[in-house]
């Protein structure tokens, strides 16, 4: 098959590999991709939300089979523009992919099938806000309602902080929506569980724990994910199935009732408090860097998962997973998730790398032949293992020896896993 792979992040550079080692993959063909995925297949520089443009480079290029790795083209409705053409693709449609365009749309659903998640109350302006605020408890969860490209969540601890970030939002922040949740701040322990689904059934894909504060022991402010280490020990048995019975199966069971079925990933972001998991946030996607931890464990051929999701058969499908834990260790550009310096250049040729490790690009492309960080988020280095210290040892005896001087990483990562 022919496959046309949606993105440019570490997550696409992760299932891109995952792509090609598939004996059912001819060619793979990035829209956009990266320095990473440029070794593996064809990069093409295109507009991912052109999706005009997209569809006639899909027929240009004979491609089979489309995956789309990010949020943006799939909230605003790519799959349902190309399954119109008759192109087979693997992601939500656009409706399904509320639960994670619409913080408002994903907090009703939860209402309305009794889901558990943090309290919560949706505003569409600062007199509900500031009503809101007459009798509440600090801290106070903020949140943008529309995609925020993970900015859109505050935790404030007055009433002054909540009108402040209320008010940006609701004069347009963030461009995709102007309304906002308060929500009741949930003390517990964060993990996020995948799934792979189809129109008639869902199987487990992974569980991990990201690291979302820039600095170490969790210091400063949010990013798109410092690092990873999966699997996540708190999702055991008896979790899982409190998982899968009080907040997954409802939720698909409502898209359906709705005429709208979910497929494709769906990331379950959990907050466990008590022993009980609440439900913090959907993605629609894989994680980025949940996807390059937990890919690596994959045991079963990936492509051949995706292929059955795409025909509704994932019920004919085992997925196995090795035995070992894995983890993986964002290097970031100085200034991150600030402003940061691009277009420097990184040197990685004299890097060896063993069957367990991996080195997924993120934000890297080639200026001419030299290799440069085009993004914050610059390059994801994994290792599987028996044990996160050694795991973790490993991972940064590499990046030592990538020794670039604009980036900066976390040297605790999996500090919950290694005591
Ligand atoms: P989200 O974009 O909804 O995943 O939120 C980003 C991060 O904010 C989460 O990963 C949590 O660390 C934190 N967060 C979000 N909602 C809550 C909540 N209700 N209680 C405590 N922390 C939260
Ligand atoms: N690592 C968090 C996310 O992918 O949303």
């Amino acid at each position: 098959m022919n496959i046309g792979l949606i993105g440019s992040g570490g997550r696409e550079h992760a299932l891109c590999k995952s792509i090609s080692n598939s004996r059912l993959a001819k060619r793979i063909i990035c829209f956009p991709g990266n320095a990473g995925t440029a070794k593996i297949a064809t990069n093409i520089n295109v507009n991912v939300l052109n999706f005009k443009k997209v569809l006639k480079l899909i027929n240009f290029y004979k491609i089979d089979l489309v995956i789309v790795g990010p949020e943006e083209p799939l909230v605003k409705g790519i799959v349902d523009f190309l399954r119109k053409n008759k192109i087979k693709v693997f992601g939500p449609n656009k409706f399904a992919s509320k639960l994670e365009g619409s913080k408002a749309f994903m907090k009703k659903l939860c209402a309305q099938n009794k889901i558990p998640t943090a309290k919560f109350k949706i505003c569409n302006d600062k007199k509900q806000v500031t009503h809101f605020l007459k009798r509440c408890n600090f801290p106070l969860v903020v949140k943008a309602d529309g995609l925020a490209a993970g900015k859109g969540v505050t935790i404030c601890k007055s009433k002054d902080e909540v009108i402040d970030v209320a008010s940006e939002i609701l004069k347009g922040k963030f461009k995709s929506s102007k309304k906002l949740i308060l929500e009741e701040f949930l003390d517990g322990e964060e993990a996020s569980y995948f799934l792979i689904v189809d129109n008639n059934n869902f199987k487990f894909f992974g569980s991990a724990q990201d690291h979302k504060r820039v600095y170490e022991n969790d210091k400063g402010p949010n990013t798109g994910g410092m690092g990873a280490y999966s699997p996540a020990p708190i999702i055991d048995k008896k979790m899982e199935k409190k998982v899968i019975s009080k907040i997954v199966l409802p939720t698909l069971q409502a898209l359906k009732i709705k005429k709208k079925p979910y497929s494709g990933f769906l990331y379950v972001g959990l907050m466990i408090k008590n022993n009980e998991p609440y439900l913090i946030e959907y993605n629609v996607r894989m994680g980025d860097p949940e996807c390059q931890v937990i890919l690596p464990r994959l045991k079963t051929d990936f492509l051949k998962i995706i292929n059955k999701a795409v025909m509704n058969k994932l019920g004919q499908t085992q997925i196995k997973w090795k035995k070992l834990k894995s983890m993986t260790i964002v290097l970031c550009s100085k200034g991150y998730p600030g402003k940061y310096i691009k277009n420097k250049n990184i040197s990685i040729k004299h890097i060896k790398l063993s069957k367990n490790d991996y080195l997924f690009h993120a934000g890297t492309k080639f200026n001419d032949n030299n290799l440069v960080n085009s993004g914050g988020r610059v390059l994801n280095i994994t290792s599987t293992g028996k044990n996160f210290l050694k795991i973790r040892k490993k991972i940064i005896s590499i990046i030592k020896k990538i020794n670039w001087k604009h980036g900066f990483y976390r040297k605790d990562i999996g500090w919950k896993v290694i005591k």
